[in-house]
């Protein structure tokens, strides 16, 4: 039987660090901390932090119980507890999301690794601060280097998922959460020594309650979800491998509160640096790629060495917690097609790599060559994201928390959610967290969803 080959996390710790290496990512870098500095530091965290527990959580531990109950992939899943149902077709776009989000976060995966090399070589030390900005728009409009990295970038992820579960996926994350989190650590501890960094910490955590709208409440739940990385099946599939007596919710907070603690700390430690030398914040690749470099430039000025070493550091932080994150992101794939299509997982990795590195390079040409090839006005790269954080993530998060609410019978959910009843804990807040699932998750998607598409 496929289910008695199965394989299974080897333990509490192992299961928490798979997921938190899927969840910390680019989204903690990039994104966590210029929303909160956009919208209103404290005030902004405070209301991530509610959305967290409200909604993203339900929806977590939704697909975490349709992964352990069914211990099989995303479509798998849906055949198994609702058998010969419409379900599992539904179930394909969480597994064609992963798959188009890997695509173009290898993307940006390649650039770290261009940038990494980059700093090895201490480049940034000797390029005149100007032409940063245009190194960065330089590199990515090139036809053939950004591909060469993302195919670097998405062979490793392949690599790591061809050995397998155990030995590949836990593993790696084993080893590389850790070290991410001391690599942050020193980097924060750096930068909050930095000359004038009090600033950035004031961008980051200065409470404005007056900023607090629906647009914010909607970022706010809309970041909580991408960087706990729900609604595409990772949750889903990573819990198919967690075991009969783990506890589903403390996998979830667990979870959550590394994801949190590694946003602070990414957040502190680049607004900081990015304050100390005098550069406006901005969002997404800027951040990263000019803005860091421009930083790591102006502090060569002072002390070389420091400077290439700490961006050094960077890039590796950059680089390793994206590849937790594409791991995740290809194994929705990769199990679908080792248990429904039957194939080795070798090939299944392949396959997957196929087809993520063929749209991953149309959307690295779409900086380039390919710019002039539009879809609803943005380039192919844009596209990618907007349709797969925006629309297709809301509608995984939902049919998730649907399945559970309304599918599976509440007995089932009980059953699976406090281990046959053992669990105390779990047993007094079930009630709560079934509510949850049932009704609060699917109408706040419905609004995050309809305003998504309206915005
Ligand atoms: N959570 C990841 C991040 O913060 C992105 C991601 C989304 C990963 C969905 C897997 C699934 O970068």
């Amino acid at each position: 039987m496929a289910e008695a080959r199965r394989e299974h996390f080897g333990g509490r710790l192992a299961i928490i660090m798979a997921m938190a290496g899927s969840a910390i990512g680019l989204g903690n870098i990039w994104r966590f901390p210029y929303l909160a500095g956009e919208h209103g530091g404290a005030a902004f965290i405070f209301v991530y932090i509610i959305a967290s527990i409200f909604l993203s959580m339900p929806i977590f531990l939704a697909e975490a119980i349709i992964g352990r109950r069914s211990h099989a992939n995303t479509y798998g899943a849906m055949e198994k507890l609702a058998p010969g149902t419409k379900w599992k077709w539904l179930s394909i776009l969480t597994i064609l999301a992963p798959l188009i989000i890997v695509s173009y976060y290898s993307v940006v995966g390649g650039w770290s690794i261009e940038y990494l090399v980059k700093s090895l070589a201490f480049s940034f030390n000797s390029t005149p601060k100007e032409e940063i900005t245009s190194m960065f728009a330089g590199f990515i409009s090139q036809p053939w280097m950004p591909i060469v990295c993302h195919t670097a970038f998405l062979g490793t992820c392949a690599v790591i998922l061809t050995a397998g579960v155990k030995s590949g996926i836990e593993k790696f994350s084993n080893w590389s959460v850790p070290i991410l989190f001391v690599l942050i650590l020193i980097i924060l501890v750096y930068s909050l020594t930095l000359p004038g960094a009090m600033e950035g910490v004031e961008y980051m955590i200065k409470p404005d309650f007056s900023k607090i709208d629906s647009e914010v409440i909607l970022a706010a739940m809309g970041q909580s979800f991408y960087s706990l990385s729900l609604g595409v099946g990772t949750i889903l599939v990573y819990s198919s491998y967690v075991s009969k007596n783990e506890n589903l919710l403390v996998s979830g907070f667990g979870t959550a509160i590394f994801d949190l603690m590694f946003a602070l700390m990414a957040g502190f430690a680049v607004m900081t640096a990015v304050f100390s030398a005098g550069v406006k914040p901005g969002a997404g690749p800027g951040l990263i790629f000019e803005s860091l470099p421009f930083v790591f430039a102006t502090m060569a000025e002072s002390a070389p060495v420091v400077s290439g070493v700490i961006s050094i550091l960077f890039f590796v932080t950059i680089l390793v917690s994206a590849l937790t994150s594409g791991v995740s992101l290809m194994e929705v794939g990769v199990a679908y097609l080792v248990e429904e299509k039957k194939m080795r997982r070798g090939v299944a990795t392949f396959t997957v790599f196929a087809g993520t590195w063929t749209l991953g390079c149309l959307c690295s040409l779409s900086f380039g060559p390919m710019n002039e090839f539009r879809i609803f006005g943005n380039s192919l790269f844009e596209f990618c994201d907007w349709i797969s954080s925006n629309f297709l993530m809301a509608i995984g998060a939902m049919l998730f928390s649907l399945f559970v609410g309304w599918k599976m019978k509440k007995s089932d959910v009980y059953d699976e959610f406090t281990n046959g009843g053992t669990l105390r804990f779990n047993v007094r807040c079930f009630k709560a967290v079934y509510f949850l699932v049932r009704y609060i998750a699917p109408l706040v998607i419905g609004i995050i969803f309809l305003s998504g598409l309206l915005l």
